[in-house]
């Protein structure tokens, strides 16, 4: 079983791993940006270097661009199809695969997750996930949201004398808890799925080393084989909740999600729901102890946290990259691109597109058109949780300012290794003291 594990690694991490490194070291950019921890902790240089080429730059594995228009041009193309693992490769390692066998547990971006399948799947798909993922539901957890930050920060309190970590006890713990509440989760788990998670969201990145290969295949494991007994739960004993409502469902035709299907988007849901938000909460909140006049500006008028979460996934985005796989010969804005090429679409270097953003390097709350971000994408697959986010953001970041005006850093927080994913894991604060109601 190890044997087949470290083979699989091999050919869809170890090779590329080998390769990269390789490359960084005689100075390859595309590839440092890979396996580079500085590149990783600061890529917005990196960005400005590929900005010279438009449309696209030649990567090392890949086109790239960091254009808005250009991404915004191949996210939305039906020229362009997603760009899954297994389709992507290297030949050899495609070949090896085959025989090997891909693992059993798909992770969020394997088939049969929503995000790695083509039309005329994926408008069937997405059609029957949004009817039960809709913008009244989402606004019917706003409330909810409320309490779970409240009864959260209630325990931050408790640590007012000392350091308290803002990621473990605060940004992780509300995204988690609210999509727990969606997905009919008891909240005991809550902690186990945080674990979990990491895991599947390590799934993300390229070029893994062997031990973070093999804890992200457990993890994913561990979470289908819960997730399998969940739907026998509900299937049972169904709640209020939007899973619930996902595992009956039945659209016009008869047709349903099939359990592999119910089991990708479930993690999916869970997944895209907690680690990415965490990182919008943890950025956001980075970036506020850095711009005072910022924070000074929220605190007098409430109504601009909307336009500053907004602000927050436009300069610090928590889903850096994506990309695409030409699905016949094409060009992009003239130039030719061919069949099976891959595109990579630099979200967090598109958000800092001077020619859509003045002042593209300044962080400003007031920005009229911060919401013009790729940050959730853009095209069919533009991101189902967006508004559920951007609720959550404004609950998260807006009542943990209110709450605690002092809020201040206690030391550096810590970037995540992770590389597609951008954010922290850790950020020592002091809580102060508690507003004074007015
Ligand atoms: C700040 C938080 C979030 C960010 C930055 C984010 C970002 C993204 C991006 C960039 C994509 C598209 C990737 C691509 O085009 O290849 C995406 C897709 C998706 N997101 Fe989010 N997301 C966030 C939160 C959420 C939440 C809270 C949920 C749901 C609970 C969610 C569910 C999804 C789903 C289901 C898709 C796949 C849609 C499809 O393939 O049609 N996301 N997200």
């Amino acid at each position: 079983m190890s044997a087949r594990v470290m083979a699989r690694w091999a050919a869809t991490h170890g090779l590329v791993r080998f390769g990269l490194n390789q490359q960084a070291r005689r100075g390859n950019l595309d590839a440092r940006l890979m396996v580079d921890p500085a590149l990783q902790a600061d890529p917005f240089p990196y960005y400005e270097q590929l900005r010279a080429g438009y449309p696209l730059a030649k990567g090392n594995l890949a086109w790239a661009s960091v254009h808005h228009d250009v991404c915004t041009t191949v996210l939305r193309s039906d020229d362009f199809g997603v760009a899954r693992p297994d389709l992507i490769l290297p030949k050899p390692a495609r070949a090896a695969l085959k025989i090997i066998g891909t693992r059993t547990s798909a992770g969020p971006i394997d088939p049969p997750s929503m995000l790695a399948t083509d039309p005329p799947d994926h408008t069937r798909y997405r059609k029957l996930v949004s009817r039960v993922f809709t913008a009244k539901a989402v606004a019917a957890l706003r409330e909810r949201t409320a309490v779970v930050a409240d009864e959260l920060l209630d325990e931050l309190e408790a640590h007012r004398d000392g350091p308290v970590d803002l990621i473990g006890r605060y940004a992780s713990l509300l995204p988690v808890t609210v999509i727990s509440e969606i997905l009919g989760v008891p909240t005991s788990m809550r902690e186990q799925f945080l674990e979990w998670g990491d895991g599947a969201a390590a799934s993300l990145d390229f070029g893994l080393p062997y031990s973070r290969f093999r804890r992200s295949e457990a993890d994913l494991d561990a979470l289908h084989e819960w997730f399998l007994g969940h739907f026998q739960r509900l299937r049972a004993n169904p709640g209020e909740d939007i899973l619930s409502q996902l595992v009956a469902l039945v659209d016009e035709d008869g047709g349903r999600l099939s359990e592999p299907e119910l089991s990708a988007t479930a993690l999916l849901l869970l997944g895209a729901g907690f680690e990415t938000t965490v990182n919008l909460i943890g950025n956001g909140a980075a970036l506020l102890f850095g711009h005072p006049e910022a924070r000074g500006d929220l605190a007098d008028d409430p109504s601009l946290w909307p336009n500053a979460v907004d602000e927050v996934l436009r300069f610090d985005s928590p889903v850096q990259r994506t990309a695409r796989r030409a699905r016949r010969d094409t060009d992009v804005h003239g130039v030719p691109v061919s069949e099976g090429s891959v595109v990579v679409t630099m979200l967090g270097g598109a958000n800092r597109d001077p020619r859509t953003f003045d002042q593209p390097n300044r962080f400003d709350v007031h920005r009229r058109n911060a919401r013009e971000h790729v940050a959730f994408s853009s095209g069919i697959h533009y991101c189902l949780g967006a508004a559920l986010a951007r609720m959550e953001g404004e609950v998260a970041l807006g009542r943990l300012f209110e709450r605690f005006p002092q809020l201040t850093p206690a030391a550096e927080p810590h970037r995540r290794p992770t590389r597609v994913l951008r954010g922290y894991d850790a950020m020592p604060v002091l809580v102060g003291s508690r507003a004074v109601a007015r």
